[in-house]
């Protein structure tokens, strides 16, 4: 299969481009990637030496390149990782959210009809819907995104459905819940934790810690993204949770354990704005229809993961950089937290 994945030197894309090139030796990739701060070339080490994979620096929102880029490679399949992912970034600057995560995927979708694009699966998120007091959402749940991360994606999934439904093109979404594992970028919850406390660095908690994510270890929602590409309706939507639901505080609780380190580096600070006070997701759609379901326990996950950060301290050093600093420095002092 000839696929065009963007975002691949992202936490997900990364790790599925490797999950996908292992299990399809005979596929062709061409990853297509603006590498903003989050994309990282360390992230794919190893597969350059592939004859059948292929890395471009480019941006989706650019029209004219994708066109380029889509009539050289003729891809059979288009998986869309390429956004901007964090939702505190998205707070302080939602105007590159909406470039990217809505006008890029229209880009996109446009590119995928001219050159007859059999399969486009569009990597959406579970924040679509909104924040759960109590249940669980399901695909036909009403989208009530809360920051303008969440409603740039439920906006683009709408711009995607719509593309089947006017113009026939098989389109598949997928709707996951928070994802952990190696290479994340540790502006997100899980290895800021894990690198805050490896350097001895306050932890900030937002709020009272008593937020709940479902957490998916990044290998299942590779499988999943994988089963939807190959076996997924056209025009469906499929939830990805990983069954995990924790508390904030209880996950740092528990980084701190596993690090042999002081619940004194918590540092309860000003909560998000518009912050989601739960996720929680049925899979039961895609357990019945495509036999998928998260194979990995918490517990396990969590501690391939922190062994990776720790065997990799020096890829998670590489990661401060420059724009990353700046960012933080101005977003801890509006917190009230000084960077330590
Ligand atoms: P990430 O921020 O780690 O990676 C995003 C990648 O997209 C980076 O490599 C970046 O360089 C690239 N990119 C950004 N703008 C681009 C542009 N205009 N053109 C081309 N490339 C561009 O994100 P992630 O956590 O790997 O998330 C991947 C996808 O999965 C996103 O669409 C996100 O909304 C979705 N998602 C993430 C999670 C999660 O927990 N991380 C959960 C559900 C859904
Ligand atoms: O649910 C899927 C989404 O998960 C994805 O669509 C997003 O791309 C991804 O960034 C993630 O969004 P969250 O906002 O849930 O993830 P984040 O890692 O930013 O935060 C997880 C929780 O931890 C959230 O309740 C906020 C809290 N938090 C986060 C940070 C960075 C803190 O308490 N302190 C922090 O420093």
């Amino acid at each position: 299969m000839k696929v065009f994945i963007t975002g691949g030197c992202g936490f997900i894309g990364s790790n599925f481009i490797r999950y996908f090139a292992a299990k399809y030796p005979r596929s062709e990739i061409l990853n297509v990637d603006k590498l903003t701060y989050a994309g990282n070339l360390e992230n794919l080490k190893g597969l350059e030496k592939r004859k059948s994979y292929r890395f471009l620096k480019a941006d989706i929102a650019n029209a004219a390149q994708m066109k380029k880029t889509f009539k050289n490679f003729r891809p059979e399949a288009v998986i869309n990782f390429a956004a901007e992912s964090h939702v505190d970034r998205s707070i302080t600057k939602p105007d590159t959210f909406l470039k990217t995560n809505f006008l890029g995927v229209g880009v996109l979708l446009n590119c995928a009809l001219e050159y007859g694009v059999e399969r486009f699966v569009q990597i959406s998120t579970d924040e679509v819907y909104g924040s759960v007091h109590r249940g669980k959402f399901r695909e036909d749940s009403v989208l009530n995104p809360s920051n303008p991360y969440s409603a740039s994606k439920a906006a683009a999934d709408g711009l995607v459905l719509a593309y089947y439904k006017t113009y026939g093109l098989p389109v598949v979404i997928t709707r996951s819940s928070n994802n952990y594992g190696p290479y994340q970028f540790p502006e997100k919850f899980i290895p800021l934790v894990v690198f805050n406390a490896m350097e001895n660095k306050k932890i900030p908690v937002y709020g009272d810690g008593l937020q709940v994510r479902d957490w998916l270890f990044v290998e299942d929602n590779c499988r999943a993204i994988d089963i939807v590409l190959r076996s997924g309706k056209v025009g469906e939507i499929y939830n990805i949770g990983g069954q995990h639901e924790r508390a904030n505080i209880q996950v740092v609780k528990q980084i701190l354990r596993t690090l042999d380190k002081p619940l004194t580096l918590i540092e309860h600070v000003k909560d998000r704005p518009g912050h989601d006070r739960r996720y929680a997701l049925s899979i039961a759609k895609i357990k019945r229809h495509l036999g998928w379901q998260p194979k990995t326990s918490f517990e396990s996950g969590f501690l391939k993961t922190i062994k990776w950060y720790n065997k990799n301290r020096d890829w998670l050093k590489n990661t401060q950089t420059g724009a990353y600093r700046s960012f933080y420095r101005k977003y801890y002092s509006k917190l009230g937290l000084t960077e330590t």
